[in-house]
């Protein structure tokens, strides 16, 4: 089926090397710069190792939807993240993630969630109460810290003493910075397993999974509902046999929704409280739009998810992503190897010209309905795309449309001149997001 074809033009093997070498060092303007020469898709070729980049949306979506089932998410993270975390929902593949994702898909539905807004106000309340104001003040451990609390609070809706709230949250924050040494410097794993680093993070997963597994131990013996996602998880029947999860595997999704939806929403709301500082009209349009809005009409509001979407075009928190051929495949013309790594750059794709109009501009507006333009292909991938799609995209796109509404009805933010770095990591981390903040 795929004789005759060939592979997108790009690398042969020395400048492949070279330019993983350049990559180490400037992921993003070494992808952009190869993304501009070969128009979209190149090909890279390290020895036994393939790789197909892609911002061509047509391309993403063949791999992510049309023909999915032959794309399995690559072991670079899964395997990395899974010995800390466990076998959850991101890092599964195959027959057991589609048997967890059906089990936990409807715990994300609308009305579930709904159930959740006010523990997410509550949190987001408490902790303005205490936001610090200033002319100089970094953003990014504040929301690092608020969407760590929104999660945990939503998972477990009970008091949890503050030491276990620590340690769970060192422990998420050491594995995510421990995994990312460890995918940027593979010729590194030997030295990390060799001086006890592993170790180390191992014996920490296993005191995070104890703290968790005595909460699930005191649930099971109430009666009482709390309407958590905890409860969710611990509800949850598998549609074949009518039973419910193991005590190891409820953990293990926990982990995986802790992970997965903390440093994603902070990481998007630095960058949007930093938009907005930059961007005062768009502030000012953001509070008109939003003043005295209820909790549900918060959650429904065209501005907020416009400001929000913006900020996730601009600096989309998954900025690449990859999947791994299981078999022969084809694409446009495009040969696809067997085991061919396809790299998935949305990072690209959101400031492409051919897809957005000024697409270095922060214009919130080009998201309100009145402005969409149907002719131009969905560009747009902030949560992914098909069956893998985040599964928490409606919950994320509440906490923050809740926060944002709540911190500009009280406090203002400006520019202080100061750029952030932005860190590609496994997310993309902003670096000191510096902002002026007043309160109202
Ligand atoms: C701004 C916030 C968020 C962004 C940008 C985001 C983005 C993404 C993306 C792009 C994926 C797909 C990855 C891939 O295809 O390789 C994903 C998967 C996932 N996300 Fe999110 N996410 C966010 C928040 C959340 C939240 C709040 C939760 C849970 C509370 C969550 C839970 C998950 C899980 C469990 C998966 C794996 C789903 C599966 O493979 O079936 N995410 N997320």
């Amino acid at each position: 089926m795929t004789a005759g074809l060939k592979l997108p033009p790009g690398y042969n093997f020395l400048q492949s090397l070279w330019r993983t070498y350049k990559q180490v060092k400037n992921p993003i303007g070494t992808i952009e710069e190869s993304m501009e020469r070969f128009h979209g898709t190149y090909s890279v070729n390290l020895g036994r190792l393939n790789l197909i980049a892609t911002q061509d949306p047509a391309f993403i979506d063949y791999v992510l939807k049309v023909n999915h089932k032959n794309y399995y998410k690559s072991k670079i993270l899964t395997q990395q993240l899974g010995q800390f975390l466990g076998n959850g929902l991101l890092t599964s593949n195959g027959e057991y993630w589609l048997k967890q994702r059906r089990l936990i898909q409807p715990g994300f539905h609308h009305e579930r969630i709904h159930a959740l807004f006010s523990i997410i106000k509550k949190t987001v309340d408490d902790f303005l109460k205490d936001f610090p104001t200033g002319p100089k003040v970094d953003v990014y451990p504040l929301m690092n810290k608020l969407a760590f609390e929104i999660v945990i609070n939503t998972l477990f809706n009970v008091k949890i003493p503050q030491e276990k709230r620590d340690e769970l949250g060192s422990f998420i924050s050491e594995t995510q910075d421990f995994v990312i040494r460890d995918v940027r410097q593979p010729y590194k794993s030997w030295w990390f397993k060799l001086s006890g680093e592993v170790d180390k993070n191992l014996k920490r997963a296993a005191g995070a999974r104890q703290i968790i597994r005595e909460i699930i131990q005191q649930r099971k013996q109430s009666t009482e509902k709390f309407n958590d996602l905890l409860d969710m998880l611990l509800d949850a029947r598998y549609e074949d046999i009518g039973e419910p999860m193991e005590e190891d595997q409820v953990i293990d999704e926990i982990l995986i929704l802790v992970i997965a939806g903390h440093e994603t929403t902070a990481n998007a709301l630095s960058f949007a409280l930093y938009l907005l500082a930059n961007h005062p009209h768009e502030l000012e349009k953001l509070k008109s739009a939003t003043a005295g809005l209820s909790l549900d009409a918060t959650v429904r509001n065209e501005q907020l998810s416009a400001v929000i979407n913006e900020t996730m075009r601009l600096y989309p928190p998954a900025w690449i992503s990859d999947r791994v051929a299981l078999q022969d495949d084809h694409f446009k013309g495009f040969r696809i190897p067997k085991d061919t790594i396809m790299v998935l750059f949305y990072y690209g794709l959101h400031r492409d010209a051919q897809y957005f109009d000024d697409p270095a501009d922060f214009k919130p507006g080009r998201f309100l309905k009145k402005n969409s333009d149907k002719d131009k292909p969905k560009a747009f991938y902030p949560f992914g795309s098909g069956p893998r799609l985040c599964i928490g995209n409606n919950f994320a796109m509440a906490e923050m449309a809740i926060f944002l509404e709540e911190f500009v009805s009280n406090f203002t933010v400006k520019a202080t001149g100061l750029k952030p770095g932005v860190k590609p990591l496994v997310t993309l981390r902003p670096d000191k997001v510096f902002l002026g903040v007043d309160k109202l």
